[in-house]
């Protein structure tokens, strides 16, 4: 009889349904709600329930969802970290509780990386090189090129190393001077708001705005038009992320190009949540593919654009 009973519990205990808890950073961006979009629909496709927060962008509420998941006692915690630093002591109390946890789209710097199983996501240097790159290669005027930056949130993985890898590759050629740059928080209505001051202070000296993703570049491209001026044109604007409202805005002829950063990251998420409840090893790194998309290529791809 004892055998019988320990080998059901052990088909039931395969057959359970995993439960993830999943502190998303907030719906800043449309990036922001492709990737949640992704995750709600690969964890029911998965069959793994799925306890899902918003953040509104501050780290405080992250901490809370966190911590409610871990008294939860969820199989797997997942969360996009909104800043980099500042995750010891939760990610202790979750290691403690013995859940393991998954980083999705963006790293914390902590000094051990036992405090969390594996970082799926992109290599946010490689997109501002690539960001770069695109610049130092297409740009056509002469003589100093002035560039003004619109950063991400501050003190968060992209936002840091998008402003990196752009500044390493530009540096090869000294005539790309960043001129000014200040966080527009990656949503549009900042994106506008400091586009407008940039305008006002610099004027038509200003050659080129780099935003950390689209939709501070969407929101600028209308203070450039409100000031006057011809965005793509008289002021050449280099973005990421490659969203459907980017593609848009280079098919009209307003955004010079975007650097691709994928926010479908559900179904490797999920593949991840179930190998680690199954006690498989996991890389520790799990690196997306992504690609660069100019105003030139824009209305032909648009149509496989999935996000
Ligand atoms: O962490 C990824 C970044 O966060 C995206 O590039 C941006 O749009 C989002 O808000």
């Amino acid at each position: 009889g004892g055998l019988l009973l320990a080998a059901t519990a052990g088909v039931q205990a395969a057959d359970k349904k995993i439960t993830l808890g999943f502190a998303q950073v907030g719906a800043e961006s449309e990036w922001r709600t492709a990737n949640t979009q992704s995750i709600k629909q690969s964890a029911k496709e998965a069959g793994i329930n799925l306890k899902f927060s918003d953040a509104q962008q501050k780290q405080e509420n992250q901490i809370k969802a966190i911590r409610s998941y871990i008294a939860q006692k969820v199989d797997v915690i997942a969360f996009s970290p909104v800043v980099e630093s500042g995750w010891e002591t939760v990610l202790q109390e979750a290691k403690a509780a013995k859940i393991p946890v998954i980083l999705t789209d963006r790293a914390v710097s902590v000094k051990d990386d036992s405090l969390y199983v594996t970082f799926i996501g992109s290599d946010f240097v490689e997109e501002g090189r690539r960001a770069g790159k695109w610049l130092l290669d297409n740009y056509k005027g002469q003589g100093d090129v002035n560039i003004v930056e619109l950063q991400g949130t501050v003190g968060s993985a992209p936002a840091i190393d998008r402003k990196n890898g752009f500044e390493e590759v530009i540096k090869a050629q000294p005539r790309f001077k960043i001129i000014r740059s200040q966080t527009g928080d990656f949503t549009r209505a900042k994106g506008k708001e400091v586009m407008e001051a940039f305008l006002k202070a610099e004027g038509k000296k200003i050659n080129v705005l780099y935003a950390h993703n689209d939709d501070m570049a969407i929101g600028a491209i209308q203070a450039i038009e409100e000031a006057g001026l011809k965005p793509g044109k008289d002021i050449i604007i280099i973005s990421i992320d490659a969203v459907k409202g980017a593609f848009e805005a280079m098919i009209a002829g307003k955004l010079n190009v975007t650097v691709e950063c994928n926010p479908q990251l559900g179904p490797q998420l999920m593949e991840a949540a179930k190998a680690v409840v199954a006690g498989k090893q996991l890389p520790k790194r799990i690196v997306t593919k992504e690609g660069v998309f100019p105003m030139e290529v824009a209305a032909k791809e648009f149509p496989n654009r999935k996000y």
